[in-house]
């Protein structure tokens, strides 16, 4: 894999004819560092986001050493790292995968959240007496680009209940949520934990450690979020008035603000028709969630001088398959003089990008580069020059 200043210089030498990820390591590195220094608990990687192994090797190195993993590939590719704490934290997984996991593996840690799965993990595992589990409470999801609350999560009426039998089989008890991906609302963590207050004093259970989940943003053109700073703010406020023992540990599992400013993809226009690009990535590619939940990410047309000086103009991207699904509404700006054969670069696709590709129609190959300049923006007071900035709990309007 070749390391590069820029996108500009990679084109400069080369012509690829597949979309090539641009990664930057180094933002992944930059986040990493952020979290562990501002968030007031352990900072873990939900390795979903993004899985490939530079991008793991550049949390590590920065000190992440717990991993959110949600499937036995992912147990078997952290496991592989010396000195790992793994928490599965998919709340379904089969007899043989939690068996696996801890057998074979050494998972201790799981996250359930109705009764079957507490049973089945009681089983699974002999009725193991050093487990770690996670109770996982419903949560609404409102204000989240993507709200995550249809398919997981413990319903009001069941969580007293399943709260006092994983207290009874765990030797620690977490209880977590997630407020949806890309939540754009600090005040959602602190509805979410009101809320997981009340079920504690309710069932009078006491858990050892509060997981605020993932679901910190990221900066995306039409997705402006306010700084990181005033979520951990938000968290911490509610983290200090909750009822639970001072040792009560708090930890957090990000996947998307880790590391969707460590790629970009550079595609290629295969055909201009008006103001539509037919690109060779797409919605079977690593645009998924420009197509399906209408994330907007920055664009830029290389090389961009001279000709990318011209006034920008509105562009819907058309991906390289045969589906009319394949289609990305942007609006996407771009200089007008825009035409086949060009090559632009579309930033912050570092999370749920590339991972979520397919093969279909023969597609789905990609090369690989490093990038060492700034990523296209940042939550973490770069090129934009968004400045993460502490604030008051609870000062965000809701
Ligand atoms: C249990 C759990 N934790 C963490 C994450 C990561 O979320 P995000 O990428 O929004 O930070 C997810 C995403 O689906 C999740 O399901």
């Amino acid at each position: 894999m070749g390391t590069f200043k820029s996108a500009e210089e990679f084109l400069r030498l080369h012509s690829p004819v597949r979309p090539v990820l641009g990664l930057r390591p180094h933002a992944a590195r930059r986040a990493a560092r952020w979290f562990q220094h501002h968030f007031p608990g352990k900072t873990l990687y939900a390795v979903k986001a993004n899985p490939m192994p530079i991008i793991i090797d550049a949390l590590y190195k920065e000190g992440i050493r717990d991993f959110d993993v949600t499937s036995m590939p992912e147990v078997e590719q952290m496991a592989a790292f010396p000195q790992v704490t793994l928490y599965f934290m998919n709340p379904v997984k089969s007899r043989a995968t939690i068996a696996k996991a801890y057998y074979e593996y050494g998972v201790r840690i799981f996250a359930l959240d109705c009764r079957a799965e507490l049973e089945k993990i009681s089983e699974a595992t002999g009725a193991a007496r050093d487990l770690t589990l996670f109770v996982r409470i419903a949560c609404e999801g409102r204000g989240s680009r993507i709200p995550l609350a249809r398919k997981f999560g413990a319903d009001p009426d069941e969580v007293v209940d399943l709260l006092l039998a994983a207290r009874s089989s765990a030797e620690r008890l977490g209880v977590s949520f997630h407020v949806g991906s890309q939540a754009m609302e600090p005040c959602r963590y602190r509805e979410a934990m009101h809320h997981i207050d009340a079920l504690i004093v309710e069932s009078g259970v006491l858990p050892d450690i509060i997981d605020v989940g993932g679901g910190f943003p990221s900066a995306y053109t039409n997705l402006s979020p306010p700084p990181l700073g005033h979520y951990v703010s938000e968290i911490k406020g509610c983290f200090d008035s909750m009822n639970v023992f001072e040792t009560c540990e708090l930890i957090c599992e990000p996947g998307r603000a880790l590391v969707a400013e460590a790629s970009s993809v550079i595609a290629r226009v295969e055909l201009r028709r008006g103001g539509a690009l037919y690109l060779n990535d797409g919605a079977f590619g690593s645009l998924f969630d420009a197509a399906h939940f209408g994330f907007v990410y920055p664009v830029v047309l290389l090389p961009q001088a001279p000709r990318s000086t011209g006034a920008l103009k509105p562009f819907l991207f058309y991906g390289p398959t045969c589906d009319s699904f394949d289609l990305m509404p942007g609006p996407f700006y771009l200089p007008g003089c825009v035409r086949e054969g060009d090559f632009i670069e579309i930033g912050q696709l570092g999370a749920y990008g590339h991972v979520l590709g397919t093969r279909f129609n023969g597609h789905g190959l990609y090369d690989e580069v490093i990038l060492r300049d700034e990523p296209m923006m940042t939550m973490y007071g770069g090129l934009d020059g968004r400045e993460d900035v502490e604030c008051v709990a609870g000062s965000e309007s809701c």
